[in-house]
């Protein structure tokens, strides 16, 4: 058996936590594989609304397991928080939730050493959600972090000799910080995870697929936020691609099957850096009012504009994209007039591929289609499509060359159509 990835294409929360959701009842397994509790992933179902961080978002159907995996990094304090407030509400996940002892720990100095490097970076700032993923993932690669598997023999020694690290950066920067509680209960958290199953996740997840079991691989952020793809130094600090399935589960390439791209039928960006289809006017205001684009962890504003398909082409040759899904199309009902980035003008030349340097030089070439000026939201049959939203759906697929599978018309699970 393969495993399907299902990833953003954009600059996150193109709606992956609804369409996991939607998803998950045509697999044995659901695995979160790379960013940690920057992510917000919402689901709405029967009246309720939830937003996961860290918890992947297969949880509500079907008693699926669920797996964190190790690309993942893991605030033992916020899962805490997260999996107590779902308990709360009836989804006791214990049973159902196996956590990779490979993940590496967000320690609550990660989160000061965050905002000491946003503060020390001024003007340049990221516009980091603050949840310390960039210090975490710092440590992973230099070496110097902590593992969940290594709370479970010494961690006091280990712990101190790595906040010692810590404390020695933020002394040279002269930042003021006051731990003391966060760190009483980051330890209790710490206790509290040891109630579920912390598993050599590579293991699992390759005997699942030989077993025959399917597995739906879950992605955070978007391809726009990738270390390595997305509009560096203004991206998360993860690989948010199709590779970061492979290592950050332990799944070779060769089992990867569908991938599954989600993009909005337009663009959003939440924090800092460039957003060549940005709109500063009424209709930019109108996507953020009417698509409710403020973050799910941070409450910020999302920045929106029209859909740039030369990042989205982009973002469709580095994952290997095999089907397209496509959202909050119903967000645009009333809009007289649809553009969409088919190029951008750099100077006097024309660029259709997604250059090395996004910058304020580029001014998008448009394309513009026609609104349907009606109510989709009750619609459940592509057939039933006005026909110029069919257009629409059918021009990204010819420019993309890969098939638009699932649109989705609102929040909740029902509103989607599967073709
Ligand atoms: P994620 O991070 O990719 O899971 O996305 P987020 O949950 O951060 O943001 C997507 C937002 O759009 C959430 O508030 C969803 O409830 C909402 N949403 C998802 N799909 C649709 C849709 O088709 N139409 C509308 N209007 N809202 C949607
Ligand atoms: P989901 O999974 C949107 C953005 C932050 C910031 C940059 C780096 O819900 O789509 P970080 O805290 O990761 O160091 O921040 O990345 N960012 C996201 N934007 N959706 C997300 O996740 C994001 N996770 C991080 O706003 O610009
Ligand atoms: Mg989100």
């Amino acid at each position: 058996m393969k495993a399907d990835v299902i990833l953003g294409l954009q600059w996150g929360d193109e709606g992956k936590g609804k369409v996991v959701d939607v998803l998950t009842p045509g697999y044995d397994v659901v695995a979160r594989f790379q960013g940690g509790p920057n992510a917000g992933h919402t689901l709405e179902f029967n009246g309720e609304k939830y937003i996961l961080r860290s918890i992947p978002s297969g949880i509500f159907q079907g008693g699926k397991i669920n797996i964190i995996g190790n690309g993942v990094v893991f605030d033992p304090l916020l899962f805490r928080q997260e999996a107590e407030a779902l308990a709360a509400s009836g989804h006791d996940l214990t049973r159902q939730l196996y956590i990779s002892k490979k993940a590496h720990l967000i320690l609550p100095t990660h989160r000061v050493l965050d905002a000491a490097y946003e503060a020390a970076k001024g003007d340049a700032k990221i516009g980091t959600t603050g949840k310390g993923i960039g210090p975490a993932y710092t440590d992973k690669v230099s070496r110097n972090g902590l593992r969940i598997g290594d709370t479970l023999t010494n961690f006091p020694e280990k712990y101190a000799a790595a906040k010692a690290k810590h404390e020695a950066i933020l002394k040279s920067l002269n930042y003021e910080y006051d731990i003391a509680q966060l760190e009483k209960d980051w330890f209790d958290a710490v206790e509290y995870l040891k109630r579920f199953t912390l598993i050599d996740s590579e293991h699992v997840i390759n005997r699942y697929l030989r077993e025959g079991k399917s597995v739906l691989a879950e992605g955070a952020q978007g391809t726009m936020l990738d270390i390595d793809f997305g509009s560096y130094p203004f991206v998360t600090s993860s690989n948010t691609v199709c590779a970061g399935a492979c290592t950050g589960l332990g799944i070779a390439p060769n089992r990867i099957g569908e991938v599954y791209g989600i993009f909005k039928a337009y663009c959003t960006r939440v924090g800092s850096g460039p957003f060549p289809t940005e709109l500063f006017d009424r209709t930019g205001d109108a996507l953020c009012e009417l698509g409710h684009e403020f973050g799910s962890v941070t409450g910020r504003k999302r920045r929106c504009g029209w859909l740039d398909l030369v990042a989205l082409k982009y973002s469709v040759m580095v994952n290997g994209v095999t089907s397209l899904i496509m959202m909050k199309a119903d967000v645009m009902n009333r809009f007289e007039t649809i553009k969409v980035a088919v190029a951008y003008r750099i100077g006097n030349e024309i660029v259709s591929e997604f250059p090395y340097e996004i910058n304020d030089d580029i001014v998008p070439v448009y394309k513009e289609f026609k609104g349907w000026r009606t109510d989709i939201d009750r619609i459940r049959r592509y057939e039933d499509f006005p026909a110029e939203l069919k257009a629409y759906v059918e021009f990204i697929e010819t420019e993309t060359g890969v098939p638009v599978k699932i649109i989705s018309v609102g929040p909740d699970r029902e509103e989607t159509i599967i073709r």
